[in-house]
């Protein structure tokens, strides 16, 4: 090594070896890296003064050094901490430090809310694959291969073409891809709440692409309109309260007949049209009587059984729940604490 980091190295061994607080640890610190005038940031400084040859040797090993020196001062200055640690006087009249409480992301709340209004009238609670095969989510829902109705579920698709007879698999853009699953069980009479993570390839202030429903699915023998009538009106008086109201239009779903959407007034703008709903009405979704052809594919006689569903969303409905006025439901899924830590 050359002589002038010899001597610094042998210098600064010996100075250290003699630490015992951690001013003095700070002065040697400074005496040997400081930026200014530190005996080896100079060594360093001086290497533009010398022939390669020279600066690539001693730049190595002033380098080298640099490292060993910064190593055990740090390896010192641990040890001196917890010296210091350990002479300290411990207060423990002290109040402690609060740390800090976190609560359910809201749509947890509100998927745990959904599911506990249903289950107090008999419906249990389902969750079916987020990775779907196209059979459930459109082929068996009476929407074979090409059919226009599918363009409406703006799909993200896993496969390019089939892998198998159940078509290609997608990320199921509805939980209405549960029903023939929930039939397939041969549990019969069906009461099922199917709360799950949906896809769709759209964004705007009232479209998230990833979003949840909830599908409610009942199976017996002599189902009729007026059973589902009198199931949306229960929920909308457990969930949205007294003051809102709520419409049920016809419609025309592929897997239902009769169909319906039903709306609701706006939470925000009260019915007055704003720029999450425009009219004054959101939709929270889609209902009916289950199309014979949907029994089938779950292996149901539709001349012995009849029922109804229901598909609403999740963030729909709880941006529409009394008291909440969130302007954008991409709100919900940006992470900012500031806006999450209200609910
Ligand atoms: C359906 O998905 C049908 N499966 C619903 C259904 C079930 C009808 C059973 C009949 C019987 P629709 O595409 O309208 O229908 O979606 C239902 C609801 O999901 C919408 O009203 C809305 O509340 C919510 N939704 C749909 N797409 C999004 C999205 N991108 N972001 C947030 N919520 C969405």
């Amino acid at each position: 090594m050359n002589e002038k980091l010899t001597q610094i190295k042998t210098q600064f061994t010996q100075q250290i070896s003699q630490v015992s607080d951690l001013a003095v640890l700070e002065q040697l610190e400074i005496k040997y890296l400081g930026r200014k005038a530190g005996e080896l940031t100079n060594v360093l400084r001086g290497l533009k003064d010398l022939s390669e040859a020279e600066r690539r040797e001693i730049g190595g090993q002033a380098n080298e050094l640099k490292k060993e020196i910064e190593q055990k001062i740090n390896e010192v200055r641990q040890s001196l901490k917890g010296q210091a640690v350990g002479n300290e006087f411990l207060d423990i009249t002290l109040p402690g430090v609060q740390t800090a409480e976190g609560h359910l992301h809201l749509m947890t709340q509100a998927i745990s809310e959904i599911a506990e209004i249903f289950e107090r009238i008999g419906f249990v609670r389902r969750r079916y694959p987020e990775v779907e095969w196209d059979w459930y989510a459109f082929e068996a829902l009476n929407m074979p291969p090409n059919h226009p109705a599918r363009d409406e579920w703006e799909t993200f698709f896993i496969d390019k073409t089939p892998v198998g007879p159940k078509g290609q698999r997608i990320l199921t853009p509805h939980t209405s891809s549960g029903q023939v699953r929930e039939m397939e069980r041969k549990k019969l009479p069906i009461r099922m709440i199917n709360i799950s993570t949906c896809y769709r390839r759209q964004i705007d202030a009232s479209h998230a692409p990833m979003f949840h429903q909830f599908e409610g699915l009942l199976i017996d023998k002599d189902i009729s309109i007026a059973d589902l009538k009198g199931t949306l009106d229960y929920f909308a008086k457990q969930f949205f309260g007294p003051d809102r109201q709520a419409r049920i239009r016809p419609f025309h779903f592929q897997f239902t007949e009769p169909s319906f959407e039903v709306d609701v007034t706006c939470g925000v703008c009260k019915g007055a049209g704003c720029k999450l709903c425009k009219s004054g009405w959101v939709e929270i979704g889609g209902a009916g009587m289950v199309h014979p052809n949907v029994l089938k594919a779950g292996g149901l006689d539709p001349k012995k059984y009849s029922g109804f569903a229901f598909g609403w969303g999740v963030e729909r409905c709880y941006l529409m729940k009394a008291g909440l006025s969130i302007p954008d439901i991409r709100m919900l899924y940006q992470n900012d604490l500031r806006f999450l830590k209200q609910f």
